[in-house]
């Protein structure tokens, strides 16, 4: 199980020393949950994003794509119940000034003995619990003074219950049918952890299925099973995943039952998504707030009905982590010892390396030629910088699947070499073909 050999340490390091995602403006000494994301991070990123935009709109006809704005009507976010609700208990101590999270006491460490927990240490001084709420404000107005109160979204979701009108018309959709997107979402997180998992801006894949309401259980249990079998499919041990079922205390305001798809993170299991059934909340709130109806009316037979809403909402930089843990593994290779992310293909950001062996003899004229030709149909890496097993393991950090070495050979036969990164087979295989050869072999099962 290469998960056993994974820690939080190691994925930070690695993401760094290879340029995946580093700490956000690091010349003014960071800021607080905040990371940007290097060459090869957003190339993983858009790989996940493009699964995930695969699995809903291309392996499937009933889920359309919708790319709405990050900052909406302030209205909305009354008639959602982010302006009332969407908070965290926070104490501030008095001893140290810090601020905590009322419910995350225990894994938090005192700012003054951070051995011990807050509250634990017996100068500590901690407030009671008040409710603070987790939307960045922002004015519209070329005056702070008098300008509109805007929030940046909390979540995508919004946005497409806004826009259920406009979809149900112009792609004549009848429930069930289904609203994706994919973008940024902001909450001001004041727990600093576990790198990635809880940041202040973040990405978030999210759908909602409407559904008539007699058929919403059915697709609750659908939807569950999809979203946990994505994850499996491309490539996360399932004994790593679970579907965990919240508590009646623990649902969202606007839920009536949630399970999540937690992941084994080298922290504990942890939540990568949350499915949820949220009713006919959404549509009713925004359609009393706003005056509009919002409701499916049968053009055939007239009946009329406010869908109820299957939502499986995911973040991308939960899931990348989940990825990436899950496929990181450390072996020994001719008595070095060889980190490697073993990534499904589909989601490595490179696909396969172009290495000439030698920087001489017509190596790098062929090598560039093959490169030239793979690079056509999926992102290749041209790497002639050092020795040939360094490169090689460079590529294996980064998590490419495939490397082709041009030799003598080569130039005699016109085959290359074709190094599996997990097996550490080697194959003789022609220069035609190459390509459509490898791209069999990154299909998603
Ligand atoms: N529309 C429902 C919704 O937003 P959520 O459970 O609050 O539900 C969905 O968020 C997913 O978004 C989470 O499962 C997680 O993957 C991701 N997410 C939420 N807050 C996050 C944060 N502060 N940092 C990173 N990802 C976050």
């Amino acid at each position: 199980m290469p998960n056993d050999v994974v820690t939080m340490d190691k994925i930070v390091s690695l993401c760094k020393r290879r340029g995946f995602i580093f700490p956000a403006s690091e010349i003014y000494g960071g800021i607080a949950n905040t990371y940007d994301y290097g060459h090869y991070g957003v190339l993983l990123k858009q790989n996940v994003i493009g699964q995930w935009w695969k699995s809903m709109i291309q392996d499937r006809d009933d889920v359309v794509a919708l790319d709405s704005a990050i900052i909406q009507h302030p209205k909305t976010w009354e008639a959602s119940g982010h302006l009332a609700g969407f908070t965290d208990p926070l104490v501030d101590c008095r001893t140290c000034k810090q601020r905590f999270r009322a419910d995350h006491l225990a894994e938090l460490e005192c700012g003054r003995r951070p051995s011990k927990h807050p509250g634990e240490d017996a100068q500590c001084d901690l407030t009671e619990a008040r409710d603070f709420n987790l939307m960045f404000e922002t004015t519209i107005g070329p005056v702070k003074e008098g300008g509109t109160t805007v929030y940046l979204r909390p979540e995508t979701a919004q946005g497409i219950f806004l826009d259920f009108k406009q979809v149900l018309q112009f792609a004549r959709r009848k429930p069930p049918f289904g609203i994706a997107q994919v973008g940024k979402s902001f909450r001001n997180e004041i727990t600093a952890r576990n790198f990635i998992f809880r940041t202040l801006e973040f990405e978030q894949m999210e759908m909602e299925y409407f559904v008539p309401p007699d058929e919403a259980d059915r697709w609750y249990e659908h939807w569950m099973k999809e979203r946990f079998d994505w994850y499996a499919r491309l490539g996360i041990d399932a004994e790593h995943l679970r579907l965990r079922p919240h508590d009646p205390g623990e649902l969202s305001h606007y839920s009536s039952a949630t399970s999540d798809v937690e992941y084994r993170f080298p922290f504990g299991w942890s939540e990568l998504e949350g499915i949820a059934n949220r009713g006919d909340f959404d549509l009713r709130q925004h359609a009393q707030h706003s005056g509009e109806k919002l409701e499916f009316v049968d053009p055939q037979g007239g009946e009329r009905y406010v869908p109820h809403v299957i939502e499986p909402a995911a973040g991308v930089g939960r899931s990348m982590l989940a990825f990436m843990c899950d496929a990181y593994d450390e072996d020994e290779l001719g008595g070095e010892r060889r980190t490697v992310l073993r990534l499904h293909p589909a989601l490595a950001p490179v696909k396969v390396a172009v290495l000439p062996l030698l920087r001489k003899d017509g190596h790098p004229e062929l090598a560039r030629e093959v490169y030239a030709s793979l690079r056509r149909h999926m992102k290749a890496e041209y790497d002639d910088g050092g020795a040939i097993g360094r490169r090689y393991r460079r590529q294996d950090e980064i998590g490419t699947p495939f490397a082709v070495t041009i030799d003598h050979q080569s130039l005699e036969d016109r085959t290359v070499t074709l190094r599996d990164r997990d097996t550490l087979a080697q194959e003789r295989v022609a220069i035609d073909g190459l390509a459509r050869a490898l791209q069999d072999r990154f299909a998603v099962e």
